[in-house]
């Protein structure tokens, strides 16, 4: 029998998705050193592989069927675009993806006036502003701490993940839209649910069965 391999997004998703994986009864003790180095783990008797990436990385993998399933956000779904199947919402990792600003912005929203949009996700910030709003608009790509754009006048709105709210909160901005409901996300290879259909379908069957 060949492995079945995971793409896993290294942290808090990973971990979350392991100790779901466990309670449907697979399990991969050699994940747990958490001094280990080692980027690829195996459960041999279970013909399982799985290995820890980078978010944006996961689709990637999958697509190619480096791996067969990932697990990932569904921000990072739709910003890649891969081909790909999305099969399975966990449920954890919930947040919204938003267009924050300052208060002061909301009016310009509302002007359909171009401004400038700073994110990470530049595919969901066009799609959101120029297919669903009809709203030219520049966008931005930045990679981290986006609240920082619309402070330091890089910026009039960014579009970002709000978890919380806390960073908004304490960088005085607020959510003025929703564009999307975030959370994690299965992910299989096109090809791999042909060929592995018995096995992708049973592990999928018991991950709903412990949701
Ligand atoms: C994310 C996101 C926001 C923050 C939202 O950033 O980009 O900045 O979390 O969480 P909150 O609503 O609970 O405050 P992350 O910490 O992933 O890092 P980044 O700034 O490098 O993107």
């Amino acid at each position: 029998m060949r492995y079945l391999t995971f793409a896993l997004t290294k942290g808090r998703l990973a971990n979350k998705t392991m100790e779901l994986l466990e309670k449907t009864g697979i399990t991969c003790d050699e994940m747990k050193d958490p001094a280990s180095r080692k980027l690829i783990f195996v459960n041999e008797e279970l013909k399982l592989r799985f290995f820890l990436a980078k978010g944006p990385d996961v689709p990637t993998y999958v697509e190619y069927g480096a791996a067969d399933i990932g697990v990932v956000g569904k921000d990072t779904i739709d910003e890649e675009n891969r081909k790909l199947y999305e099969v399975l919402d966990l449920g954890f990792g919930k947040c919204r993806m938003c267009v924050c600003g300052p208060a002061s912005a909301k009016e310009l929203l509302k002007k359909q006036e171009r401004i400038r949009v700073a994110t990470k996700y530049p595919r969901i910030a066009k799609d959101y502003f120029y297919n669903k709003k009809c709203q030219t608009v520049e966008i931005i790509k930045l990679n981290g701490s986006i609240e920082l754009a619309p402070i330091v006048g890089l910026s009039e709105v960014i579009v970002d993940i709000v978890e919380t709210g806390a960073t908004l909160r304490e960088n005085g901005l607020e959510v003025l839209e929703e564009v999307c409901p975030l959370s994690a996300r299965v992910v299989v290879n096109r090809v791999s649910m042909q060929m592995e259909s018995e096995r992708i379908t049973k592990i999928l069957k018991a991950l709903k069965d412990v949701l």
